[in-house]
């Protein structure tokens, strides 16, 4: 209720220039980007602008405008679009100052652009190596910059923090975050709050341990770290996280420490809550996966899969609360996390609101982390029947963690709902989320030895097992329910849905305007924008766009108008599903709409070419190896069974396969290693790079061959 009265004022206000402080210097005179704490707490006050990742501290994506409404969303139209150089995955944030926008794209680049035109006002890119795309799952994507003090912040895939100049986009500071030899990237947005910037980082299933770290704004000087899994107890890490994790979390790990063992990456979610002067962190999945090669097959493994509070300007540990103990089915917790004040059994309660990928949705007491309740959100749930409230843990199902034989499992390793941002209206009270019910994953135990091998992506289990050609058929349970994927609004209060749209959409945004705007995926190349209404989830609104969106769309207002914003463009490496009919890659691009707008978007890609018609036969017992050796290691970029996603190349269409010495040379001494296909000489087996070939060519004679 606090925004909607207010922000028909602000819009009155903008359009006559003068009204209020801020607005006293015409945009062109005012240092850009002067985004401060008393700005962003206020920023109900100034609904035109999107100051920070989640809209405002509380990260709720609730645009105050209410410009916009389901009564003429029909006039809502393209206003601009703009291109970025890249044909990479898109999952940004766009934050909107005072008329500009800042996003940041595929390899960490960051532009500027007008907000009312889409005009590219300066871009930064940050050189990030190539070869630093093999150390992730899931493409070079960045989910955003941070806007604070006059400074652009972005975090590099290959572990840079740099700050801009907002004027400029020249760099000011660059401290390097991580150890470049570990497996470390970052696709995540920095955080702002109380002078200080925060970031984590990812590779969870590269190996290695989780952590964030907080520096100076202005300096780019480290003030602390907090790392989320132990190290050897022998050797302090010297860190805010030292005192916590020999008293609480060490005792919780089983088995000799080594280097790789951990995970808990915190690759999402981060809010700063400047009530508190807490930092919020969410964690992600423990590696190896299975907790039988982790920790001896016993204890909780603090802190992965969990949410740490820490005091944001130490670092010091706050609470925590772990939303899946000793967890082994790629269960982060790293999706987006919601502060509200929230009315629950009577008592005014300072709210956090978390839907990790475990099912569960979770309503803690920020102030101390104390459950107030936990129920599933999604039906179906087999890994836990449910959160028993007595001791704040879930109750975990027997066979679950597939210590001697295997178990299909749901949610699956892609979760109940991902890392796509969730909105939360205060109007209606909903929360409002992309879930996916009775999806599952089949988790099979490995009968050898683990071996660790940095550089691959060993989880400890038969990964993709259900595709790949390993002893276990695909057991697909035919009484089992369709998977269903929707659009959610969920009462945090009640702890029950209010209503499901179906599709398969990505982030949301909410607004003032009794609306809730979401990203559609018709496949990796086309897709929507769609308006529904907040109170009741009828669609009122679509437009095609020429790009899938995945990602949170924002709104800000520029001369009294209102726009909904997004970056398009799909991503998120190989094993997403694979287009029916292949196109030509495309570059992702930000949309912009308002009502009234008479932009044209481009024109949906062309075809792509038809796959090569391979000339010579392999024999089938190196096709079969091939094969095993492609599930392996490329399935990840490429595609399960060659089935590209359409963002990274599909094999069976490159002109090197009918050209042995090319493919080795790629395959093995890595020349195409600049944009991201690394040599993986040393990494294969001898002569692999052939045996793939063979695999490859087989696949694409099928294809042509139906
Ligand atoms: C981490 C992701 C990743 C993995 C894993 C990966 N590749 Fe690639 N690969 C790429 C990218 C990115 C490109 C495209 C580079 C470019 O833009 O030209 C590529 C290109 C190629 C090409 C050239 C395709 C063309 O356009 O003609 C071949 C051949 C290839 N990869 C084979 C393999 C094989 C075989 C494996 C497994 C041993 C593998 N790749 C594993 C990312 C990957």
């Amino acid at each position: 209720m606090r925004y909607s009265t207010l922000s028909l004022a602000v819009i009155a206000c903008l359009a006559l220039t003068a009204c209020g402080k801020r607005d006293a210097a015409p945009a062109s005179t005012r240092t850009p980007a002067q985004v401060d704490d008393a700005r962003i707490a206020n920023a109900a006050s100034e609904p035109q602008n999107w100051l920070v990742h989640g809209g405002d501290y509380q990260a709720q994506r609730f645009s105050g405008l209410d410009q916009i409404t389901p009564e003429n969303i029909g006039e809502l139209k393209p206003a601009w679009s703009m291109d970025f150089d890249t044909t990479r995955g898109q999952e940004a944030t766009p934050i909107v100052v005072d008329g500009v926008v800042y996003v940041s794209t595929a390899w960490s680049k960051v532009y500027a652009a007008d907000a009312k035109t889409g005009r590219q006002l300066w871009q930064f890119d940050p050189q990030v190596p190539g070869p630093v795309a093999a150390k992730n799952c899931c493409d070079v994507v960045s989910r955003g910059v941070a806007v604070y003090l006059g400074k652009v912040y972005i975090a590099t895939y290959d572990g840079r923090l740099i700050a801009l100049d907002a004027a400029t986009g020249q760099p000011v500071w660059t401290t390097q975050t991580v150890d470049t030899e570990g497996m470390y990237t970052i696709s995540g947005a920095p955080r702002v709050g109380g002078g200080l910037v925060y970031i984590g980082n990812g590779g969870g299933e590269f190996g290695g341990r989780g952590y964030v770290s907080a520096y100076d704004a202005q300096t780019g000087q480290m003030a602390w770290r907090f790392y989320i899994t132990p190290g050897d107890p022998a050797k302090p890490d010297g860190a805010a996280s030292d005192a916590i994790m020999a008293s609480l979390v060490q005792p919780t790990w089983f088995g000799p420490h080594n280097d790789y063992r951990g995970g808990g990456m915190v690759w999402n979610a981060i809010v700063y809550d400047a009530e508190f002067d807490q930092l919020y962190m969410a964690t992600g999945n423990g590696y190896p996966w299975p907790r039988l090669i982790r920790s001896e097959g016993k204890g909780d493994n603090l802190f992965i899969s969990a949410i740490v509070a820490v005091d944001a300007k130490t670092g010091a540990y706050r609470w925590h609360y772990q939303e899946t103990p000793g967890e082994s089915w790629d269960y982060d917790s790293t999706g987006d996390m919601v502060l509200a004040d929230l009315t629950l059994n009577g008592q005014p309660r300072k709210a956090l609101m978390h839907t990790p990928k475990n099912g569960f949705f979770y309503v803690l007491d920020r102030q101390d982390g104390k459950l107030i309740s936990a129920e599933p959100y999604v039906p179906g749930i087999t890994w836990a029947t449910r959160v028993d409230m007595a001791t704040g843990r879930p109750v975990i199902a027997d066979n679950a963690y597939y210590t001697d034989k295997p178990v299909t499992l749901s949610p699956g390793e892609s979760g109940a709902h991902g890392w796509q941002p969730t909105a939360f209206s205060p109007n209606t009270g909903l929360l409002y989320l992309q879930a996916n019910a009775h999806a599952t994953s089949r988790f099979i135990p490995r009968r050898e030895e683990f071996e660790y091998v940095k550089g691959m992506d060993k989880l400890g289990l038969h990964h993709f097992a259900q595709h790949g050609p390993y002893e276990e058929p695909p057991q697909r349970d035919p009484n089992a329910p369709a998977v269903e994927s929707y659009l959610l609004a969920w009462n945090p209060v009640t702890q029950q849905a209010a209503w499901k749209t179906p599709g398969s959409g990505g982030g949301v945004l909410a607004t003032a305007g009794g609306l809730v705007f979401q990203g559609y995926s018709r496949d990796v190349y086309m897709g929507e924008l769609r308006a529904y209404r907040a109170d009741n989830g009828a669609e009122v609104w679509k437009h095609d766009t020429p790009n899938a969106i995945i990602t949170g769309p924002i709104s800000y207002a520029v001369d009294g108008e209102q726009y909904i914003l997004a970056a398009s463009g799909a991503g998120g490496g190989g094993i997403i599903s694979a287009p029916k009919v292949m196109r030509l890659p495309q570059v992702g691009r930000l949309v912009a709409f308002k009502l009234g707008g008479s932009a044209q978007l481009p024109a949906d890609p062309p075809l792509a070419g038809p796959v090569v018609q391979v000339t010579q036969r392999f024999p089938a017992d190196v096709v079969a190896q091939g094969a095993q050796l492609y599930l392996d290691t490329c399935a990840r970029c490429h595609g399960i069974g060659t089935r590209a996603s359409g963002i990274l190349p599909d094999l069976k269409r490159s002109a090197t396969l009918n050209d042995a010495a090319t493919w080795r040379a790629i395959v093995e001494d890595g020349t195409l290693a600049s944009r991201g296909m690394i040599a993986w000489k040393g990494l294969i087996p001898d002569n692999s790079a052939e045996m793939i070939r063979a695999y490859v060519a087989e696949q694409a004679r099928a294809e042509a061959t139906p």
